[in-house]
């Protein structure tokens, strides 16, 4: 596998061309971004964290019939993926209440939502990743009914395959986003990454925050608890 030109620089990944026009290099950098990437600090080993526990986590789904974007892990922060055509916007489910739901709706962090709930945002930096509704995504052409409807029921079944899977490791799955493209056949396909990046760990014992929120709420230990997350959930790192 050949790596070719840089395809696209994200604020936490790189994405690069390969020989292979249906695959490409997901490069995870250290580089850590909250509130639109309006804050940006580097952080040591994240990339590499971040790289194997995607890895682990999209086998994980894989085993589980979820179709993902892995092919294979190429270096401690790089891997190789599906080359998707992605779908413009994040599918989030919440277990509890948390982050932008909290203000939204004015409820109070922690509240069990019973049935887990959903959302969809478009990605869109600049306009701060609105909430958008299955009408917008369709009025303005982003995903076709179809689409949208496998969209929810895959979110929901990685719910159910996570929860169990971070449950088990003494961890609270609060809420996480997916991304999700289609690949050459016309298939929705699971791609970018799941991280402590983009979804909230709660310690069950002692509530404590084990993802992002440590670096938005400028907690520290932010990359120590993405270890400590992995090293529960047997995720090699070294
Ligand atoms: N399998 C894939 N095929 C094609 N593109 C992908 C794939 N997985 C992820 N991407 C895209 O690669 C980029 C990853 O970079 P990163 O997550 O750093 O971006 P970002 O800062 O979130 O930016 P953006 O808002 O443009 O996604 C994203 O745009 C993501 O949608
Ligand atoms: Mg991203």
């Amino acid at each position: 596998m050949e790596k070719r030109s840089e395809l696209y620089r994200g604020k936490a990944k790189t994405v690069f061309t390969t020989d292979d026009p249906e695959l490409l290099i997901l490069q995870f950098r250290n580089d850590t971004s909250a509130f639109d990437g309006e804050r940006i600090d580097q952080l040591d080993r994240k990339g590499m964290v971040n790289n194997k526990f995607n890895h682990f986590i999209m086998g994980k789904l894989e085993e589980a019939g979820i179709a993902t974007q892995l092919e294979a892990l190429l270096a401690d922060d790089e891997a190789l993926v599906k080359k998707l055509e992605m779908i413009p916007v994040e599918c989030v489910v919440r277990n509890r209440a948390a982050g932008s739901i909290v203000r939204r709706l004015g409820v109070e962090e922690g509240l069990v939502l019973n049935p887990p709930t959903f959302e969809f945002f478009l990605k869109n930096d600049a306009l701060h990743d609105p909430m958008v509704n299955d009408f917008h995504i369709i009025s303005f052409g982003w995903a076709t009914q179809a689409q949208i409807n496998e969209m929810k029921v895959l979110t929901f079944k990685v719910n159910n395959v996570l929860s169990a899977l971070f449950d088990a490791a003494g961890l609270i799955l609060v809420d996480y986003k997916l991304e999700f493209g289609v690949d050459a056949n016309g298939n929705i396909v699971l791609g970018d990454e799941f991280t402590p990046d983009g979804c909230r760990l709660w310690d069950k014992a002692t509530n404590q925050k084990m993802d992002k929120d440590r670096f938005r709420q400028g907690l520290g230990g932010v990359v120590e608890a993405y270890e400590e997350v992995a090293s529960r959930l047997g995720v090699q790192l070294a």
